[in-house]
């Protein structure tokens, strides 16, 4: 019999203007993995705010193994064995993963600090996860996943019994989430009790027995995954039935938008790419594993970053492209992966957020025409469904997925000719995701030639005509969409070449 490890029930949280949510029920069993979904803005990360300290409730109750408990703080939180991995990073980039891991708690010998004690404590718990990290690193020099890792520890060192991870995969490659799930699944075993919030349904039918399902703050219902289809539980989140994952679309390919040969740059690696176009009209996949520079290669194009040689043609005609400015003079648009550094003015509104790319369309005589922002701030959030009360909100109270729609209407606004989108459905919830493919379409016949970056393979060949797949900073293949496969694609990202591919088999 499963033994109930925590219950909240008939939870209410308003903020101005915004019931996030309204009579909500929760319940996890000791070493349960409970997925808990739903669209952006649905209440997700509210809830499970709540159930870690940081905001408190206007009404309901929470009960662990049974009795209640008032969680009024953080600290009260870790008390009770409670501890949560944000959606948002939290680590300090400069610290050493040892003191992220104890932050604010320092082993002490007498009345000293005893630091060599601490990176031991670390690396037992960072060892017992199956983590290979070393604890004197800096956060900085960290990928991704690993800062991951470390949140984990990090959670984990708390000794907690209940662990919520805040959509932790948005940011992993499938190598990494399999990785992230054997830790998951060390923890069950020791009768952890976790909630996993993921927009990513295939993830779900992988780690969770069960999942509940939020709507507009409303609690819609809890199923065992094993009495569900995938499409009964789509139609369960977005409240209506979803025929396609990807609209259906005859395009209009026309001339040559943009040309680059010759790229050469030395960042972070280096990076070397003699030829690609990408046309009107057309929807270039860019694939490759994270990491493999395909990120770095568009932010060249885009002037962002410096290079040792690139040529660029624009409608065939030579340009140079040395700045972001002369980029975005020639008609390029950039709708960056990340939002918290380089996408979003976080403290300010939507509205400014929406328009802050173009503002030099929206101004007249040097001053900006306030109705024409206001007017294209509400156009885009109608077009994307974004959820705030209005577009004066501050950008930093809207739900992580709605900041995403924000950073792609800053860029789709801009009346570009050529569109950079880097990962542009990340974190963002299936029923969205359809939209912004819409209105990617809908500029496609408008003639704006897109570039796509993307890791998520079934967008890809949803989405895109022609795919370049990423390798080392390179381009190690270009392939027709209609024409190739998931497993053609992987094959190329993880560097081995097109004939080898035919003849060799994967495993020998
Ligand atoms: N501090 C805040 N101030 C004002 N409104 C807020 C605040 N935090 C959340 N909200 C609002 O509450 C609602 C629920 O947000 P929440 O972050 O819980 O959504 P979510 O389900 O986690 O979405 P996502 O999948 O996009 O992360 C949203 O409408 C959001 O704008
Ligand atoms: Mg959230």
């Amino acid at each position: 019999m499963a033994e109930e490890l925590f219950r909240m029930e008939g939870i209410c949280k308003s903020f101005p203007g915004v019931k996030a949510l309204d009579n909500v029920a929760l319940s996890v069993n000791k070493g349960e993995v409970h997925g808990l979904v739903g669209e952006n803005g649905a209440g997700k990360s509210t809830l499970m705010k709540i159930m870690t300290g940081v905001y408190s409730a206007d009404a309901g109750a929470i009960y662990i193994e049974g009795e209640r408990v008032d969680i009024d703080s953080v600290a009260k939180a870790h008390e009770l064995g409670i501890s949560i991995i944000f959606q948002e990073m939290t680590l300090c980039r400069h610290m050493t993963v040892a003191d992220n891991i104890f932050i604010g708690r320092p082993a002490h010998k007498g009345p000293l600090i005893d630091d060599r004690q601490m990176h031991k404590n670390a690396k037992k718990i960072l060892d017992d996860l199956g983590i290979n990290i070393n604890t004197y690193a800096r956060v900085a020099t960290l990928s991704v996943a690993q800062q991951q890792m470390v949140e984990i520890a990090k959670a984990i060192s708390y000794n907690s019994r209940i662990l919520v991870l805040d959509e932790p995969s948005a940011t992993l490659t499938e190598r990494e989430i399999q990785q992230l799930f054997g830790i998951i699944r060390n923890l069950q075993k020791k009768g952890v009790g976790m909630v996993y919030i993921s927009h990513r349904m295939e993830e779900l039918s992988q780690i969770c027995e069960r999942a509940s399902v939020l709507r507009d703050g409303q609690y819609i219902g809890t199923r065992n995954l094993k009495d569900i289809t995938m499409n009964e539980l789509v139609n369960m989140i977005v409240g209506r039935p979803l025929e396609d994952k990807y609209p259906r679309y005859e395009r209009k390919i026309g001339e040559v938008a943009l040309e680059v040969n010759n790229l050469k740059a030395h960042n972070r690696l280096p990076l070397n790419v003699d030829h690609f176009y990408v046309r009107k009209g057309e929807i270039l996949g860019i694939a490759g594993l994270v990491g493999a520079g395909r990120t770095e290669i568009m932010r060249c194009v885009f002037g962002a970053d410096r290079v040792e040689s690139m040529d660029v043609k624009i409608d065939g005609k030579p340009v140079k492209i040395g700045s972001v400015i002369q980029a975005i003079d020639h008609g390029l648009s950039y709708a960056t992966e990340d939002r918290k550094f380089d996408g979003l003015a976080l403290g300010l509104d939507v509205e400014y957020n929406t328009n802050m790319a173009h503002l030099r369309q929206l101004s007249k005589f040097g001053f900006v025409n306030d109705k024409a922002g206001a007017r294209n701030a509400e156009r885009y959030r109608e077009k994307l469904r974004t959820k705030t009360p209005s577009i004066r909100q501050l950008t930093k109270n809207l739900s992580g997925g709605n900041q995403q729609k924000i950073v792609l209407s800053k860029w789709l606004c801009n009346d570009a000719k050529i569109l950079i989108v880097d990962e542009p459905t990340r974190g963002i919830d299936v029923g969205a995701k359809f939209e912004i493919y819409q209105l990617f379409n809908q500029l496609s016949d408008q003639g704006v030639a897109i570039i796509m970056i993307s890791s998520e393979l079934p967008e890809i060949l949803g989405m895109s005509d022609r795919v370049l797949v990423i390798h080392e900073g390179g381009i190690n293949g270009e392939l027709v969409t209609k024409e190739t496969s998931q497993e053609e694609i992987l094959y190329l990202a993880a560097g081995y070449n097109k004939m080898e591919s035919k003849a060799t088999p994967m495993i020998s």
